[in-house]
């Protein structure tokens, strides 16, 4: 079987976010189970500085009034290949997402990647799409390739990652891109890519089976609801896993001392003493929170703000806090240092190395989100042995399983409503269950007995591939 796996992110090579480690990790474990697994990404400014790929080709894509040069370079990375997509004009830059011309940048990169499979001769039997940036490929695959043989037999699987990022523009961007006009395109009068792929699939994905759900409800779905409703029996939640090699407190070389489930309680008390020293705080037996997380809307800082002076005030938890994104947040946590200098640290910014530091050393993990379509720092932090604490939404609500304190089951905290009380009141249980040493070492151990790695889903996933595969063809025209 063979499939290629295309976004606009993925580790090693580029990360804003979990789809980059989504990126980096599956194809590994789709590889061991026998998939040959390609993967294609834009070939931004800082992955042409740091690796030295091998050019492959060129090819031509129309867009507006020109046959637009697509490079293709090569890599192979731990067994697998990786193709980049070369264009000085859309993607020699500094940043990734958040251009004027980000629609016109990545409609390019949609038509690039199937004219950069004749260049390097891989045809696949499944697209594998990822978020809107990838949108446009299985309705471009439909109507500008049906006339080759080798493109009319590909199925097409798309992913949401995040059904907030749609990737919606004015409906003139379609004057530059040279294919026919449908309504699968267009959305409340403008261009979405994320909902013309859901109409266009074959079959549509998400990264978790209670997110699959949520964005069948107004409440999640911004606005795309009716649509994924169209598609109800073509779409499956599928969890991520983790790189349990990169995340692994056994061999980790950034934490301050590696353990293992045997040897967790030793193992944490030398991480968080380490932690707390990197922060220039003295070494006390109380409960540290940590949170590692882009600053946006969705992490819910919101309902975290009014509740930290408080905690400071009525328990002796610590914070240590790290992330970057929008001011306000940045702006809080500096503040909130600034005001509690013995009890509130933040990194802002983001560290691969310190990032690891906390997942080590914190004793609770903070994801009080408002939506989470999977979540990878809760599964990172359960790993370590740090207990997470969340909102029961999407895959933290599928991979938090809460403490039971009658029957001692459970391997977490959790709450329900989003709000601030609902959250105060766990983060006061998580602090008074701290103090109960037997029931907290035994949380510890259930979170770490767990399986995160990623065989399981990827199963799930050939699974599908297979389905598709094996499926009738869909219409070809409109
Ligand atoms: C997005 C989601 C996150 C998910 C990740 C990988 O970043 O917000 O919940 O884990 O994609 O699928």
């Amino acid at each position: 079987m063979k499939v290629l796996l295309c976004a606009s992110e993925g580790t090693p090579f580029i990360k804003t976010g979990g789809l980059a480690d989504v990126v980096g990790a599956l194809p590994k474990a789709l590889k061991k189970n026998g998939v040959d697994v390609r993967v294609m990404l834009p070939y931004y400014k800082k992955i042409k500085e740091q690796n030295n790929a091998e050019y492959c080709g060129y090819a031509y894509v129309r867009i507006a009034d020109r046959n637009e040069y697509v490079g293709v370079f090569h890599k192979e990375y731990e067994g697998i290949d990786y193709y980049f997509i070369d264009s000085d004009r859309y993607f020699n830059r500094d940043g990734l997402y958040g251009y004027g011309d980000d629609g016109e940048r990545f409609a390019f990169y949609c038509f690039a990647v199937l004219e950069a499979m004749k260049v390097v001769n891989f045809f696949p039997d499944i697209i594998h799409c990822n978020d809107w940036q990838t949108g446009l490929i299985p309705y471009i695959l439909k109507n500008n390739y049906n006339y080759y043989m080798e493109f009319r037999r590909i199925k097409t699987i798309f992913s949401i990652h995040n059904i907030q990022y749609q990737g919606i523009f004015p409906r003139d961007i379609m004057n530059i891109m040279f294919m026919p006009y449908s309504s699968s395109l267009e959305y409340d009068n403008c261009i979405n890519f994320m909902k013309c792929a859901i109409m266009e699939s074959n079959l549509v994905t998400t990264v978790s089976n209670s997110y699959k759900y949520e964005v069948l409800t107004p409440e999640y779905s911004y606005k795309l609801n009716n649509i994924l409703e169209l598609r109800r029996d073509d779409f499956y939640g599928i969890v991520n896993g983790i790189d349990v090699n990169k995340y692994n407190p056994e061999t980790d070389k950034y934490i301050f001392a590696n353990y293992n489930i045997k040897t967790v309680k030793e193992g944490k008390l030398k991480n968080k003493k380490a932690l707390l020293k990197e922060f220039n705080l003295p070494f006390k037996d109380v409960p540290v929170f940590g949170l590692v997380s882009r600053l946006v809307e969705q992490k819910g800082i919101d309902i975290l703000m009014p509740i930290i002076d408080d905690m400071i005030e009525h328990t002796d938890a610590i914070f240590i806090l790290m992330g970057s994104g929008e001011k306000v947040y940045e702006d809080f946590f500096r503040y909130m240092e600034f005001k509690h200098p013995k009890r509130f640290k933040s990194y802002i910014g983001y560290s691969d190395s310190m990032a690891q530091k906390i997942y080590a050393g914190a004793d609770i993990f903070l994801m009080p989100s408002k939506f989470e379509p999977c979540g990878l720092g809760q599964l990172i932090a359960m790993r370590y042995g740090t207990l997470p604490l969340v909102r029961e939404t999407g895959g933290l609500k599928d991979t938090v399983k809460p403490y039971n304190k009658y029957n001692q089951t459970g391997w977490g905290f959790s709450f329900g409503g989003y709000n601030v009380e609902a959250l105060k009141e766990v983060m006061y249980l998580a602090t008074e269950t701290f103090k109960d040493k037997s029931a907290w070492n035994l949380l510890v151990q259930h979170a770490m007995e767990l399986d995160y790695s990623w065989d399981n889903s990827a199963k799930d996933y050939i699974s599908l591939y297979e389905k598709t595969i094996n499926s009738g063809r869909k219409k070809w025209t409109h």
